[in-house]
């Protein structure tokens, strides 16, 4: 199984903190942002890891990780995302490292508290297509919202102005390299980026989707008010761990 980060983007709601440097190298209480998605894969059980990265700053990556020694790795793969053209196009960038595999995707700016590991195990053995990950938030108006019938997601809306349910869709994502057939249909949305709900949402009308709500917080970065969020939720973590 591989693993991808998304880590490209302008990142420009959180400008002027991102004029200058990649939103992804910005604090999250102790450590650069991007030290969470990398540590969530290698927890997870996933070493073979891709960045893709864009905007500002973008060698600062490689002067940060370099071949990821700090998590225990032996390599880290780099690539470069031209523009902000989208979550879906950022992974289409990844089709040659991943070289048909099975890939687990962690958007750069998402941070959660538990751990995937049990979840890596479980797509393993499912035999093909994708699984994502649901969390009830007060504010499902900002995010992916999925339209729930019994125990099936029957579409996602992206960023709804009526959710119709409370869950957003966390941008940690599983997907067969069927994926990057999807993502060569696609057509740039309203806001003119290759959307990773409509990738979703291809899977989901194949029937081919298997969801699960997680457990323990998560959150995404990429407001003010999630980053200072991200901050506290993370501080109050590593500190309850060294009681
Ligand atoms: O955080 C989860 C949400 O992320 C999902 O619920 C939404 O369905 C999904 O569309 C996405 O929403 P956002 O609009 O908040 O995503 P944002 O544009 O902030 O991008 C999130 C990360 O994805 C960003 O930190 C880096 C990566 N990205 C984004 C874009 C637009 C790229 O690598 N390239 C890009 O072009």
């Amino acid at each position: 199984m591989k693993g991808v980060i998304l880590a490209g983007g302008l990142g420009t709601r959180l400008s002027p903190l991102t004029k200058i440097t990649n939103k992804h190298l910005l604090p999250i209480y102790d450590e650069p942002m991007i030290y969470y998605p990398i540590r969530t894969l290698v927890e997870g059980g996933i070493s073979d890891i891709l960045i893709v990265t864009g905007g500002n700053s973008a060698g600062d990556f490689l002067r940060l990780l370099g071949n990821g020694k700090d998590f225990g790795l032996k390599h880290v793969n780099y690539t470069y995302q031209e523009g902000e053209g989208g979550i879906a196009e950022a992974l289409g960038l990844a089709e040659h490292f991943v070289d048909r595999d099975k890939m687990v995707v962690v958007l750069g700016d998402n941070i959660i508290e538990g751990s995937i590991k049990q979840a890596v195990e479980d797509f393993e053995k499912q035999p093909k297509g994708a699984k994502i990950f649901l969390k009830e938030v007060s504010d499902p108006e900002r995010f992916g919202v999925p339209i729930i019938d019994g125990n099936r997601i029957t579409a996602i809306e992206e960023k709804p102005k009526k959710p119709k349910s409370p869950y957003a869709v966390i941008g940690i994502y599983m997907y067969d390299a069927y994926v990057f057939d999807i993502i060569k249909t696609l057509r740039p949305s309203d806001r003119g980026e290759l959307e990773i709900t409509d990738v979703n949402n291809a899977y989901i009308k194949n029937n081919m989707m298997t969801f699960e709500i997680i457990d323990g917080w998560w959150t995404d970065a990429g407001t003010f008010d999630s980053l200072h969020k991200a901050a506290c939720l993370v501080e109050k973590k590593k500190k309850s761990a060294q009681q």
